[in-house]
């Protein structure tokens, strides 16, 4: 028996890698996640065969069904926009589910001493680690969904200077507790009293961490707690001798890091100063407004647009936020397909933070289904800018930024950016001159080259489409 568990479980691994590499092309993504759930599947089957002695089938088979009852309305109903919450919900309960794991374990054990023989240093410390992270992550994870779902307020809510000590004090708090555990496994059992503290201590880390980070700044936070739920899975995986919760767990972990870091580069920021708050703080940081109108940007109409269009030899989209925002990919994809029926190439500037979340722009472009031999990654289209006739930004605003290039000064100075102004002409789709997530104001829209065509993104393509026909 034990030879097909692990037989089972190591065609589980291979499917969750193979399934992973599925997810580096919108091509094969959704394939590789396909691949990576049978995985999971084949995964839960291999520990269920080899937990043949249990009186708890009931049980077991009752939170499966919860489970899915819970677990596949979401994700097939969830609007894309809504992703990274839904995102936040489900690892939020991975981590809670954690914790509960290394709970129980506690209570079964009565302090761990049922083990045969005395309790090794993994189990206890597994269980341990699993119980603080695990509830930071769950606890943590609600408020980021909380506030991406704008229940909770996005700016951050904190203590200010006081912040950083307090959460030191909830951190040692949670480890002394633990330690207490530790030092008295190997007696006749620790109160729960101990458990419980660490649990809550950890909890009120996770909310204290999350709720002074601004509502913008989820997407990496969600991506750094997936992280901590993968870590928390694999300490319990080591505490139960589970090796399928091992090894997803140190996937998930691992993952969730790579993410992590990619997006703050991206980002130009660093994982602690997202950490500790800074701008991004409600998504609604003071427009370009007054120092705009100074600069005075030029504004066009879509019969302009049109015109300038439709007799380019090539149009970069480059699409952000607002496009999301507008639910404008479908009313893109069609003005596309008027302009190549002209003779006119277009092609699609993605970069890696435009939007909210990695590959926002790919998957409502996807959705639209646009070709994906038309997205174009930040660096395989930057080189092209200065030999194409129209630029036209679609709702972005801080990836297009031309200050994070020059400007020394600009808080996002050195954020790789799309070389949208080197284009001969741009024309830019937004309501206002407003600023975007970065609050800062964008050169770009003041250049003698750039107009503004001004209005929801989604009317203002449509508008255009509608004169490409008559054209
Ligand atoms: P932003 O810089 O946030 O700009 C979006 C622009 O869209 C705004 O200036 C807004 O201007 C416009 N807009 C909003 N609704 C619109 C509508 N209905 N129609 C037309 N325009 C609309 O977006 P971006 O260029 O995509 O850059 C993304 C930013 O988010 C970066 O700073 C990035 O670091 C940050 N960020 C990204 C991620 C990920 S993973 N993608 C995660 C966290 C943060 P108006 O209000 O004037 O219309």
């Amino acid at each position: 028996m034990t030879y097909l568990v692990n037989g089972l479980y190591i065609v589980a691994f291979g499917m969750f890698i193979y399934g992973l590499m599925g997810l580096t092309g919108p091509k094969t993504a959704v394939r590789g996640n396909l691949i990576a759930a049978v995985g999971m599947f084949i995964a839960v089957v291999a520990t269920l065969i080899s937990v043949r002695h249990t009186s708890n089938w009931i049980l077991i088979i009752a939170g499966l069904v919860v489970g899915i009852a819970l677990g596949v309305p979401p994700a097939k109903f969830t609007k894309m926009t809504a992703m990274p919450q839904l995102v936040a919900a489900f690892n939020g309960v991975g981590g809670g589910t954690v914790a509960l794991i290394a709970w129980s374990e506690f209570i079964n054990s009565q302090g761990f001493s049922h083990f045969d023989e005395e309790p090794t240093v993994h189990i206890v410390v597994g269980s341990l680690f699993a119980a603080i992270i695990g509830s930071v992550s769950f606890w943590g994870s609600l408020v980021a969904f909380g506030k991406l779902q704008e229940i909770l307020p996005g700016r951050p809510i904190g203590l200010g200077r006081l912040q950083q000590p307090l959460n030191l004090l909830l951190l040692v708090g949670a480890i002394a507790a633990a330690v207490v555990i530790g030092v008295g496994a190997t007696n006749d059992g620790v109160s729960q009293v101990w458990m419980i503290a660490v649990l809550v201590l950890a909890g009120v880390l996770g909310l204290a961490v999350v709720l002074p980070i601004g509502g913008a700044d989820m997407p990496v936070v969600i991506s750094l707690l997936n992280a901590l739920t993968g870590l928390s899975a694999a300490a319990a995986g080591l505490a139960l001798n589970n090796t399928a919760m091992i090894v997803a767990g140190m996937i998930v972990g691992a993952s969730g890091t790579i993410l992590t870091n990619l997006m703050a580069k991206a980002m130009n920021r660093s994982i602690p100063a997202i950490v500790a708050g800074g701008f991004g703080g409600g998504g609604t940081a003071p427009g370009a407004g007054g120092d705009g109108e100074a600069k005075q940007a030029k504004a066009t109409s879509a019969a302009d647009a049109a015109i300038q269009m439709a007799y380019a030899n090539q149009v970069i989209v480059v699409p952000g936020y607002g496009m999301a925002v507008a639910q404008a990919q479908h009313a893109v994809k069609e003005m596309a397909a008027l302009l190549e029926a002209k003779g006119v190439e277009v092609k699609y500037a993605i970069h890696p933070v435009a939007g909210r979340m990695p590959g926002h722009m790919n998957v409502l472009l996807a959705e639209a289904e646009v070709s994906y031999d038309a997205l174009k990654e930040m660096d395989d289209i930057n080189g092209e800018f200065s030999r194409t006739d129209v630029a036209l930004v679609i709702g972005a605003n801080d990836v297009t930024n031309p200050a994070a290039r020059e400007d020394a000064s600009s808080p996002i100075y050195g954020m790789p950016v799309l070389n949208v102004d080197q284009a001969k002409s741009v024309i830019v789709l937004k309501r206002s001159m407003n600023s975007g997530f970065a609050g800062i104001d964008n050169p770009l829209f003041y250049a003698d080259h750039t107009s503004m065509l001004f209005g929801d993104a989604k009317k203002s393509v449509g508008a255009v489409t509608e004169e490409l026909k008559a054209l």
